[in-house]
């Protein structure tokens, strides 16, 4: 497996779990992928609170080097990720807040992040869907039926525990590694299946 040929385009939103959107940020620039990133204002805020990184500089200190990383502002509807007729990979928002979710759900497209996800289901590209929330209201399920409905992977950030976790860090790879897996992703993230046979 080999890092796509088209930019992947990641979204960081404000769910709380930023731990999974910094180490999958890195994991991705790790598997030499062109990376399309727009963070919501209220991602930002998370990557403040939840992983003291108070703005792009800081991002780009804890992820590694970003010559193949290009940010854009959430606020630009019109910038590359909006448009259909670029090549891309497909996308990634991790994590996704019902906010968003519900806007992609009704296709309102109202920021970059919404437009971006838009085009990818129509262009019946991967779109890989991270929610962070609990409990669930019957909206916020209708709404994950109706983007898988349309194409979308609901990911939830449900790590399991058959691996012994040790440390957050073996929560968050357990989430991380399945959602490169999904991308077709070379990695070594996260347990690998044991079928618990003998030899
Ligand atoms: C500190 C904080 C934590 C939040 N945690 C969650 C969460 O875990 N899941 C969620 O769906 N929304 C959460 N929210 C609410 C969303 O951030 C809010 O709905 C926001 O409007 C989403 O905007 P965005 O999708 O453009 O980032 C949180 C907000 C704040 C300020």
């Amino acid at each position: 497996m080999n890092a796509p040929a088209a930019p992947v385009t990641l979204a960081i939103t404000g769910a709380s779990g930023a731990p999974y959107a910094v180490r999958l940020l890195r994991a991705l620039i790790a598997a030499g992928c062109d990376i399309r990133l727009v963070v919501s204002a209220t991602g930002w805020r998370l990557l403040e609170e939840e992983a003291g990184i108070d703005g792009r500089d800081a991002l780009r200190e804890r992820t590694g080097d970003w010559t193949r990383v290009i940010a854009y502002d959430d606020d630009d509807r019109g910038a590359t990720p909006a448009s259909g007729s670029s090549p891309s990979a497909g996308m990634i928002i991790c994590p996704c807040s019902m906010g968003t979710l519900a806007s992609i759900a009704q296709g309102t497209t109202r920021s970059l992040i919404e437009r971006a996800a838009d085009v990818v289901l129509k262009e019946r590209r991967p779109l890989v869907l991270v929610p962070r929330e609990t409990p669930y209201s019957a909206i916020h399920l209708e709404n994950m039926l109706r983007v898988t409905r349309a194409g979308a992977i609901v990911l939830p950030a449900s790590p399991g525990f058959y691996h012994r976790p040790a440390t957050i860090e073996h929560l968050v790879d357990f989430v991380v590694g399945r959602i490169l897996s999904l991308f077709g992703l070379p990695h070594a993230i996260g347990p690998r299946w044991q079928s618990g046979e003998s030899a």
